[in-house]
């Protein structure tokens, strides 16, 4: 299953987020890809204001992953862009996060292809000029439920 949402500023990018987090389930993790500056953090930061949280949502640039404990379940946003091995994935004990208890959200997951957790939706956010174009992807059983649900509004 497949959908694309056109998003015509940044309060778009939040209010999708928002439709993303509403049936997020522990377990499922999602790739966010897009240039830099497409808006991947600015979506994380409106899937975790519409699950309660209202701390400062920083870009995990340099930490390489930011957890966020929510009521439903662990959050862990990721940022793999200076990830120079995959194999820094191991070593960080990332890969013991896969337990179905996390929902995982991944920027720059190319960076470590082949070691992540597989996608249950992949988002690809395209820059077009001052708006973004989200194209959404479900890659499991799970990812296609998902989606049936936070597509219907594009
Ligand atoms: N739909 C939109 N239309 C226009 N601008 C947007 C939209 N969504 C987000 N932006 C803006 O895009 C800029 C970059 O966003 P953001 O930091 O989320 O990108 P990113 O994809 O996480 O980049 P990076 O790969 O560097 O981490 C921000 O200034 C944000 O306000
Ligand atoms: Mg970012």
């Amino acid at each position: 299953m497949r959908c694309s949402c056109h998003l015509a500023d940044e309060a778009a990018t939040l209010a999708f987020g928002a439709r993303l987090a509403k049936a997020l389930q522990p377990g499922m993790t999602l790739y966010l890809e897009g240039d830099l500056g497409a808006g991947k953090t600015t979506l994380v930061r409106g899937v975790l204001r519409a699950l309660g949280y209202i701390g400062r949502v920083k870009s995990p640039t340099y930490t390489l992953a930011e957890t966020y404990s929510l009521p439903a379940f662990e959050l862990y946003h990721y940022d793999l862009y200076r990830m120079h091995d995959p194999r820094e994935w191991m070593d960080a004990g990332f890969r013991d996060t896969d337990d179905g208890r996390i929902v995982s959200l991944i920027e720059w997951p190319e960076k470590a292809a082949g070691w992540l957790p597989p996608p249950d939706v992949v988002i690809h956010l395209r820059i077009d000029d001052d708006s973004r174009e989200a194209e959404c992807e479900a890659r499991s059983p799970r990812g296609t439920e998902y989606m049936e649900t936070c597509c219907t509004l594009c």
